[in-house]
């Protein structure tokens, strides 16, 4: 009889230790789903490679510094600009079609064709809603 009472406190202290475990998972909010992908996003943005094809990543041409101006402009602040520079456009759509149809809107003072063309089929959907979740940190 002890042994019996002994061996279900054991699986119930089991249980309980598994159940705290395994349960972490789901409840994550929102807002720490959004930082997860925009830590990825940093992650990605700042390697000196990209994607599947190890094209040339994002900072081998765009600085995080204030007025540098690489290959590419400065990203300082592009999360405040980047909802503001085309009409009906939000920063979101404005970022993510910046990075797959590089052409479609050129920034002021830059050419078209000089951006990397080809990240639509090198990045992932996740890799790229990532890389605008980051961009839209940079105030
Ligand atoms: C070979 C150089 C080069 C690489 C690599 C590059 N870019 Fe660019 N990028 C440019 C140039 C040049 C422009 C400005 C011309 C234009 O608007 O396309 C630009 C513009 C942009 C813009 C619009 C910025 C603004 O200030 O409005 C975004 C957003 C952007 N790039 C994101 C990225 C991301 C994210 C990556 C990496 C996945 C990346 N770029 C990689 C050269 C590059």
């Amino acid at each position: 009889m002890r042994n019996f009472i002994l061996y279900t406190l054991l699986a119930l202290i089991l249980a309980l230790v598994l159940v705290a475990c395994g349960g972490g998972g789901d409840n994550s909010s929102g807002e720490e789903a959004g930082q997860d992908l925009a830590a990825l996003g940093e992650e990605l943005y700042k390697g000196q490679t990209i994607g599947s094809a190890s094209s040339p990543g994002c900072v081998t041409c765009h600085s995080l510094e204030e007025g540098v101006t690489l290959v590419g402009p400065s990203h300082t602040g592009v999360g405040s600009r980047a909802g503001t520079l085309v009409a009906g456009m939000s920063a979101e759509e404005y970022l993510k079609e910046s990075i797959v149809e590089p052409n479609a809107h050129i920034v002021d003072g830059f050419s078209p064709g000089v951006m990397y063309q080809n990240y639509a089929n090198e990045l992932s959907t996740e890799q790229i809603n990532a890389l605008a979740a980051y961009m839209l940190t940079l105030k």
